[in-house]
């Protein structure tokens, strides 16, 4: 085994480097630098083992696709744990693990599992370097293709190392699970199908990782460490971590404002973010897409980072049209993993194009035969692209001190009963609208795909503690004095549909309406219509000019039928009552609250 010297004095992290490479017995261990020499590397070598295909460099330079095993495309939420002492303590919404015996069960599988491989030691800051906001990992794993990923996604390397100092970092351990005997040659896209954990412990803030290379299973910055591990640092130090986009919007001669927005996967945030507003003379500019930690600074103000340094975004339905932001974003220097190759040598995805192309190369490999009914994409192919290139980002993006936060908005994939938008009428209330969210699954995740399922705050599968400590912890946030800096919460439905199945609204820029009447509801320029479910706006409320979106279609958007809520209440009622004992009791009357508004008795 061969170790390459590092600069670093952390002698912690060279004594647990240590450890790890006895139990993994690498044949080499590689210390990241983060330089762009180093990337080429990782990229060449990529290329070399047949993992990455070079696409056309005039057309898309120094851009590669990647194929995944057809097994590991996605989060798997059943192989996701988080171990707590207590089983009390992870709550009803994870699968809980003691600690102890998971560890013990995943060093069986840990001890030599990179034989033939080398050991990738990254070093990685979530948050711009130097910010109070920000924390470091590292993250050990054996899959270059997760070295190339999190240089595009996090600050990775050297400089990483020198802030870090002798300081403390988020241990983060991943190996695809695919040793290689003696003579044994590689494959493409390694992976254990059999075998597979993605880890949290987060009292001792460790996250441990086996058998997927897949997005949020091994680019541990991200789901694992920016929410399932920072939600419960949030917690213990009064700030949170959030499944939420941040935009920052500018009206006409109007001051700029930044709003925060949590939809689960698969449901609009990266969208969200690059927003084209159509209403004329409005600005949006992109601060995050997936991810926000908010603290409140020293005069109450919540304040918000993007951990993240790039977007690892969903490539199907991406478009001009429809994000043409991130269309531009793409223009070269990403990794693209399961989408369709054309035959110029560049990507393609369903609805990326009016036209397709005749002759594709679908996600694993095969001619794409357009009758198959088989997409040429896989629904949750992904781009990996840095953040700095889109062109909506907004200067202060890395701004250490984050943007203070105006509004936060909640939303879910809904077909039916939850209007375009509401506005919560305090604090608690916006909790509860928060914690009864619910979404049509999406292909971001395995399982079955369009089933309603209550995703709290968009967190359902990223929160690494007790759901109902966790809906506590809103609540609590909104009691300490801030001087009434609290933003706005707003509850919003892009997904909503008429009896034909269509959407009702048009969604992407057009949500810039929307928008507009969040921002005008805080500055007071607008009324609002208390109904049992909130505020929300009168029938000519949101600007729809230049839209062609005729009254009766307003009118279905902005229904509020108690009838069909009747019918959703029991579903409330079995989806707090399986929270338990932790539910707060503020929950219990909102509830009750909800439930006279729309005629029933408590
Ligand atoms: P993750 O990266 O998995 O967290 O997803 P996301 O929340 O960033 O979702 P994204 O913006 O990538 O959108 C997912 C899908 O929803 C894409 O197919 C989009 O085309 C579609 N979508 C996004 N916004 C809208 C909208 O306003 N209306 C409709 N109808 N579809 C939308
Ligand atoms: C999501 O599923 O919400 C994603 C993709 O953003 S992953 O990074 O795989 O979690
Ligand atoms: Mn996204």
């Amino acid at each position: 085994m061969s170790s390459e010297n590092t600069s670093t004095q952390n002698q912690s992290l060279k004594e647990w480097v240590a450890h790890w490479e006895k139990i993994f017995e690498p044949d080499q261990t590689h210390w990241c630098d983060g330089s762009e020499e180093e990337y080429e590397k990782f990229t060449k070598e990529l290329v070399d083992s047949g993992t990455f295909i070079r696409l056309n460099d005039n057309l898309r330079p120094n851009s590669f696709l990647a194929r995944s095993d057809p097994d590991d495309v996605a989060r798997v939420e059943s192989d996701t744990y988080i171990a707590s002492t207590k089983e009390i303590d992870a709550g009803s919404t994870n699968n809980w693990r003691e600690p102890n015996a998971l560890k013990e069960e995943m060093l069986t599988h840990y001890q030599g599992c990179m034989k033939g491989r080398t050991l990738y030691v990254i070093p990685f800051c979530m948050g711009p370097l130097g910010s109070t906001i920000s924390h470091i990992g590292i993250q050990l794993s054996d899959s270059p293709y997760v070295a190339a990923s999190m240089k595009i996604m996090t600050r990775m390397g050297i400089e990483v190392l020198d802030e870090l100092g002798e300081g403390d970092f988020v241990p983060c351990v991943h190996s695809v699970g695919f040793p290689l005997g003696e003579g044994q040659k590689d494959v493409p896209w390694p992976c254990n199908k059999d075998v597979r954990y993605i880890s949290h412990f987060p009292e001792t803030r460790e996250i441990w990782s086996y058998g997927s290379g897949y997005g949020g299973n091994a680019l541990l910055g991200k789901k694992c460490f920016a929410l399932r591990i920072a939600s419960t640092m949030a917690r213990d130090d009064g700030w949170l971590a959030e499944h939420m986009l941040i935009l920052g919007v500018t009206p006409p001669d109007g001051e700029k404002r930044y709003i925060a927005a949590a939809f689960p996967s698969a449901c609009g945030k990266t969208n969200m973010a690059m927003l084209v507003p159509t209403i004329p003379g409005w600005k949006v500019e992109t601060i995050g897409d997936d991810i926000a930690w908010m603290k409140f600074s020293s005069d109450g103000q919540l304040r918000a980072i993007n951990p993240e340094a790039g977007f690892f975004g969903v490539a199907p339905g991406t478009s001009k049209s429809t994000n043409a932001n991130a269309m531009k974003t793409l223009w070269g220097n990403a990794i693209f993993t399961n989408v369709a190759l054309d035959e110029n040598g560049d990507v393609w995805w369903e609805r990326m194009t009016v036209d397709r192309p005749d002759s594709l190369v679908d996600w694993q490999g095969r001619d794409w035969n357009a009758e198959s009914g088989e997409p040429a994409a896989h629904p949750n192919a992904r781009f990996t692209v840095p953040a700095s290139q889109c062109p909506s980002i907004a200067p202060e993006w890395e701004d250490p001190e984050g943007v203070p936060i105006s509004a936060i908005m909640f939303g879910g994939r809904r077909a039916s009963n939850v209007p375009l938008v509401t506005q919560a009428r305090n604090w608690e209330h916006g909790v509860f609208l928060g914690s009864i969210m619910s979404s049509e699954k999406t292909a971001a995740a395995a399982g079955k795909i369009g089933e309603v399922r209550f995703d709290p705050f968009a967190m359902l599968p990223f929160m690494g503690y007790n759901v109902g400590d966790y809906i506590k912890h809103w609540i609590e946030i909104g009691k300490v004095d801030k001087s009434n800096k609290l933003p706005e919460l707003f509850w919003v439905n892009w997904f909503r549909k008429d009896e034909n199945g269509d959407f009702l609204w048009p969604g992407f820029g057009e949500n810039s309406r929307v928008l507009k009447w969040i921002l005008d509801r805080i500055d007071g320029n607008t009324q609002a219509i208390d109904t049992p479910l909130g505020l929300l706006p009168e029938i000519d409320g949101i600007d729809t000019k230049g839209l062609d979106l005729d009254s009766s279609a307003m009118a279905k958007l902005l229904e509020v039928n108690s009838e069909s809520w009747s019918e959703e209440i029991p579903l409330i009622e079995e989806h707090l009552g399986s929270i338990g004992e932790r539910l707060p009791v503020e929950m219990t009357s909102q509830l009750n609250d909800l439930k006279s508004r729309i005629g029933l008795g408590t």
